[in-house]
């Protein structure tokens, strides 16, 4: 095992890999309208962590694959991330007033614009994954991907969990299904997703594929655990969103439903289960073995 792994470095570098991309693929504010690309880039470049991008670049390198087909995709899911957290943040669903650090996108635009940058982020999305200029994956896994991001993104996945998420609220008689559920399709999809289209892009054959999907059902799952228990304990000058936001809405979430101890231990073994899932990884790898422990211990 390559002990060396300075993933605080790791993360940083790539976060400016992924940055610099986003930059290219999205209009400039000079673009008529402007309103609408300054909303569009004030929630993008507003500092997110890029978790879901890393995952893919790392996902294809530990298959030793071609980073430049790897960008798309990532661009692709950071920017429907982008967008679900501005609507996620709406006075409709959960009225928050901070994003990211600063103020979230309806307060600084209004709501009507607020959504349309949304709804332009989530477009263009696909835009992004349609240019085809410097792909060199045959035009089935272009597809494939392309299905990979809109099942993970629409109703069969955070759509879908952000509907049952807004439909539970306050309601004290949620079962353990339903808030697996709203967890595993709100955020596990995407994240689910970040491996899949990473590993497509790295031409993985269909075991490293399952790997990788289990290891991404598992971190994604850990992931909102976190987020959770983060809005319970976190430090808002650090989160860069308010805490206490779940429990003023009635919100299901895991230590609302276990505790907090217990959603610890769950996130760990959760975490430990995804690194054990990359056991036919070799050394490439090493990334996603150390972001995995990162999802539980991260304290933003
Ligand atoms: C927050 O996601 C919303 C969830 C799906 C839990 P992140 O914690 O990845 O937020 P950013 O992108 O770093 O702002
Ligand atoms: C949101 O979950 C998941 C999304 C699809 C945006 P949360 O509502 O818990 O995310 P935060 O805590 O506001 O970032
Ligand atoms: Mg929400
Ligand atoms: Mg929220
Ligand atoms: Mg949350």
């Amino acid at each position: 095992m390559n002990v060396s792994l300075d993933l605080t470095a790791y993360l940083k570098q790539n976060r400016e890999v992924v940055d610099r991309a986003l930059e290219k693929c999205l209009p400039t504010e000079k673009r008529f309208p402007g309103a609408l690309f300054r909303a569009m880039r004030y929630s993008l470049f507003a500092g997110g962590k890029r978790i879901r991008p890393i995952l893919v670049l790392a996902a294809c390198d530990a298959l030793g694959g071609d980073r430049e087909n790897a960008l798309p995709p990532a661009c692709a899911l950071e920017l429907i991330h982008t967008y679900s957290l501005i609507h996620d943040d709406l006075p409709a669903m959960d009225n928050d007033d901070l994003r990211r650090g600063i103020a979230t996108n309806h307060k600084v635009f209004g709501e009507a614009t607020a959504i349309l940058a949304g709804d332009a982020l989530l477009t263009h999305a696909f835009q992004v994954l349609a240019d085809v200029e410097g792909s060199t994956l045959s035009e089935q896994d272009r597809l494939r991907i392309v299905g990979e991001v809109a099942s993970a993104a629409g109703a069969s996945g955070m759509v879908a969990g952000q509907v049952v998420d807004i439909l539970c609220e306050g309601d004290r008689a949620v079962d353990q299904p339903t808030l697996e559920f709203i967890h595993t399709h709100k955020t596990g999809a995407m994240i689910r997703a970040s491996l899949r289209v990473g590993a497509i892009a790295g031409g993985a054959d269909a075991s490293a594929l399952q790997a990788l999907t289990l290891y991404g059902d598992r971190i994604g799952l850990a992931f909102q655990i976190t987020d959770d228990i983060l809005d319970l304990e976190g430090d808002e000058a650090v989160l860069g969103k308010q805490v206490g936001s779940d429990l003023k809405k009635g919100k299901t979430t895991y230590p609302a439903f276990h505790g907090i101890p217990e959603s610890r231990r769950r996130a760990r073994e959760l975490v430990d289960s995804a690194v054990a899932d990359l056991a036919e990884f070799d050394s490439r790898a090493e990334p996603l073995r150390a972001i995995a422990g990162y999802i539980v211990e991260r304290i933003r």
